[in-house]
């Protein structure tokens, strides 16, 4: 290959570069769009209930509009949802301005396979990096069961930044994930891989852990070692004589199960720029039906500017490799 063809091609290479950096940029400042929590972040943890399932009149086809209204009503925001399935996950994309989505089925090649993925509102958060791993003795293998479980089970993540929020520290790192119901050995094994993860990638960064950890106790196992490997659990810490569930089978009644059905989880490590400023169970009415059979658990966060922010931000703008 002659000198001139090599320049040829490095240029062309390099142009290319600076398109696909001048598009993407226009791109995302033409669709800023208001953000109303400007100096905080909300978070969900919600358990969809998979769209498949024969729940009579709570059936997906019957609860759909009123999960749209939720969604509508909930924005913005980075919400981590457990149980759907790609139908139903597109089916809210369709139907809600400015929604998009994140992660891989826990099965592939399986169209009803569930997700443990993260919807965000894209006029407000841009999603920089994103990936599933398996709660699995081999967690890059897709597909692979976990201890005692029947179905493969998997934790999603993804990092997000605030599009018009510059100023204070703008990287949301949040794991989402939903536990084995039948065995504690098993929930407990799938938080360690998530540690794990954590560990490899994002040893010192300030993370976000949510989902459906099935655990109805808050004394088990599991719960402890989150405690001991340095876990905050927002709603707790806002509501700290709280018992109230999330679980309510379609009743809409958590009484009826003794409040000992909170399942639903917002984990914070390395709290750092975000600080848990409100969290409640959202039991409000949206639309004429249930949205699920779990109710959605909110926490806030106000963001708070620390030392050593500003220095860090011309070096996160190239180097994402740790991302
Ligand atoms: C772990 O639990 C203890 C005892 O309840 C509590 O004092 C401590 O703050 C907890 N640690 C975290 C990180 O939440
Ligand atoms: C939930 O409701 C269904 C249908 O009424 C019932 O079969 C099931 O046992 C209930 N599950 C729990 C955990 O209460
Ligand atoms: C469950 O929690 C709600 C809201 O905190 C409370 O009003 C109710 O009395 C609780 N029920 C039980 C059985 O503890």
């Amino acid at each position: 290959m002659g000198k001139g063809k090599v320049i040829g091609i490095s240029l062309s290479v390099l142009l290319m570069i600076a398109l696909y950096f001048s598009f993407n940029r226009n791109e995302y400042e033409g669709i800023i769009g208001e953000d109303i929590y400007k100096d905080s972040v909300k978070i969900i943890s919600f358990n969809l209930r998979y769209g498949r399932a024969n729940d009579g009149p709570n059936s997906w086809e019957y609860r759909r509009k009123s999960v749209f209204e939720y969604f509508k009503a909930a924005q913005p925001c980075i919400m981590g949802t457990q149980e759907g399935q790609l139908f139903q996950l597109e089916d809210i994309k369709r139907n809600v301005p400015n929604l998009e989505y994140v992660g891989k089925p826990r099965s592939l090649n399986d169209e009803n396979s569930e997700y443990s993925a993260i919807f965000y509102d894209k006029s407000v958060f841009r999603l920089y990096n994103s990936d599933t791993f398996w709660l699995s003795d081999t967690p890059e293998i897709p597909g692979t069961p976990s201890w005692d479980s029947y179905h493969p089970r998997i934790c999603t993540f993804g990092v997000f930044e605030k599009l018009n929020n510059k100023e204070l520290l703008n990287r949301y790192i949040i794991y989402n994930c939903h536990l084995e119901y039948r065995s504690r050995y098993s929930r407990k094994k799938s938080m360690e891989v998530i540690n794990q993860h954590i560990d490899d990638n994002f040893p010192t960064y300030e993370i976000i852990l949510l989902g459906d950890f099935n655990v109805e106790e808050e004394n088990e196992d599991v719960m402890k070692y989150m405690n001991s490997t340095g876990w905050k659990d927002c709603y707790k810490t806002i509501n700290p004589a709280s018992n109230m569930g999330t679980f309510h089978n379609f009743t809409g009644d958590l009484d009826r199960f003794g409040n000992k059905t909170r399942l639903d989880y917002v984990l914070i490590k390395h709290e750092r720029a975000l600080i848990p400023s409100e969290s409640y169970i959202d039991t409000t009415k949206y639309g004429d039906h249930l949205i699920s059979d779990h109710y959605p658990l909110v926490c806030k966060f106000k963001l708070q500017l620390f030392e050593g922010d500003k220095d860090d931000k011309d070096d996160d703008d190239d180097n994402n490799d740790d991302l």
